[in-house]
């Protein structure tokens, strides 16, 4: 049976900062963080905009009619989680308006969970292919002001419509796992912004390569000589980089036959969007899609995941015969060039002003232009309502 990825979209916010203003403010070269780090903007959501409403942008795209009567799964993955009981994901389902007899739940491994409810989705589609599961990557990733961090900050959500027969990849059986008790990255309950060890998050993502893809090759899958793209998570597009050379060192000839366009198509959205957690994966594998001029029919794409604390896995897909057909290409592209470039300050007021104080009561100002948007809060219950562009497009 043939299981994958039917459907794919993205979602980011509408407003970015740009690296180079931001290594003014920090007083340094704006090449560390333009070559060394690989990263040019950064997306900022408005006070409006919350991973809810990322997830919900981007999934209303991918349905229709019939994708609504089939989905009878949503699994929401996330690191910014909204609440400690209530999954993300039922907001997303009502204001999607997916049927009621659908299960709904929020996975949780810092950047790594969507990778497993993709896992999950395919085993679930094994099982009933009759169904169909919507695996939902969002996220907002924040690291405290001027620290080193701040650089790999973004804001976005891909969404996928996972699927018997799909349209557009076809997900091997094969995986590679590793997991190991770290304290690389990670966020204290009542922190909104994320502790890290750097450098060690950085040796041990490259640990974690080395050990899946061991493990994926014990576990039957394709050799390097048989891949022709590789998308790593990129929590800054430089990573990918030294990802590659991971296979550099253990398979130099596959690695050499493959050079930087292995990896190069990749790293185009990242390196305007920033680090999205979840979502930063599937944002890498998109870019390749939607950006690779050659017609990838065939070809096997290698996919890593990471989430500090830590998870990795490895696994792979090949391209459907006429995915080109079901590309959103197009919108993606207008997407990422009608944003509006923020100054700092408006930049540090979004992404670090008191804009969802832990109050019962607040509003948030109307200030996006996607279908959804966050209310602000009412005897701590979160608001969230559609907008006369998720009317316009329902019509
Ligand atoms: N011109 C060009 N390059 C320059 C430069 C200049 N003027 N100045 C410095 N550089 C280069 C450095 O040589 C270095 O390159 P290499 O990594 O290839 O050696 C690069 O810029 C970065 O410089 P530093 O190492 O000095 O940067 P830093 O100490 O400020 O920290 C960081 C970098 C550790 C990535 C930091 O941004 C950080 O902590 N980020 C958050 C954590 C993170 O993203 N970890 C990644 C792995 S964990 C993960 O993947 C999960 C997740 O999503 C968080």
């Amino acid at each position: 049976m043939k299981i994958g990825i039917d459907d794919i979209g993205l979602s980011v916010p509408q407003h970015f900062f740009a690296l180079e203003e931001l290594a003014e403010r920090h007083g340094i070269d704006p090449q560390k963080y333009l070559v060394g780090i690989g990263q040019e903007f950064m997306a900022v959501p408005a006070p409006d905009e919350d991973i809810v409403t990322l997830a919900a942008n981007a999934a209303l795209p991918l349905l229709d009619d019939a994708s609504r009567a089939s989905i009878a799964t949503v699994i929401l993955a996330t690191e910014s989680g909204i609440d400690q009981s209530k999954a993300a994901g039922l907001f997303v389902h009502s204001l999607l308006g997916l049927r009621a007899d659908c299960r709904v739940v929020e996975f949780k491994q810092a950047c790594y969970g969507a990778t497993a409810g993709l896992q999950m989705a395919r085993a679930l589609v094994a099982q009933r292919p009759h169904e169909k599961v919507l695996v939902i990557a969002t996220d907002i990733a924040r690291y405290e002001q001027n620290s080193e961090g701040e650089c790999t900050q973004g804001a976005g959500a891909v969404a996928m419509i996972v699927a018997e027969n799909p349209r557009l990849l076809e997900l091997h059986p094969h995986q590679g796992r590793y997991s190991l008790d770290v304290s690389d990255f990670w966020r204290p309950n009542l922190r909104s912004t994320a502790l890290v060890d750097g450098k060690l998050s950085i040796e041990v993502y490259l640990e974690s390569l080395r050990n899946a893809w061991q493990s994926y090759r014990a576990d039957g899958g394709l050799g390097l000589e048989d891949m022709s793209f590789l998308c790593f998570h990129q929590p800054f597009t430089k990573m990918a980089k030294k990802a590659f050379s991971v296979f550099e060192a253990i398979e130099p000839e596959a690695a050499k036959a493959l050079g930087e366009k292995a990896y190069s198509t990749s790293q185009l959205y990242g390196k305007a969007i920033g680090n999205c957690y979840t979502a930063s994966l599937y944002i890498a594998l998109l870019s390749l899609l939607d950006n690779s001029d050659e017609d990838l029919t065939g070809r096997n794409i290698g996919l890593f995941s990471y989430g500090s604390g830590s998870v990795g896995e490895f696994f792979s897909a090949t391209v459907v015969p006429g995915y080109q057909a079901h590309s959103r290409r197009k919108a993606h592209a207008r997407m990422l060039a009608s944003r509006t470039r923020l100054g700092h300050e408006q930049y540090s007021n979004w992404f670090y002003g008191d804009n969802h104080p832990a109050v019962a009561d607040y509003s948030t100002p109307y200030v996006t232009g996607g279908a959804f948007r966050y209310g602000g809060c009412e005897g701590y219950r979160r608001q969230y309502e559609s907008t006369a562009l998720s009317l316009k497009m329902a019509s």
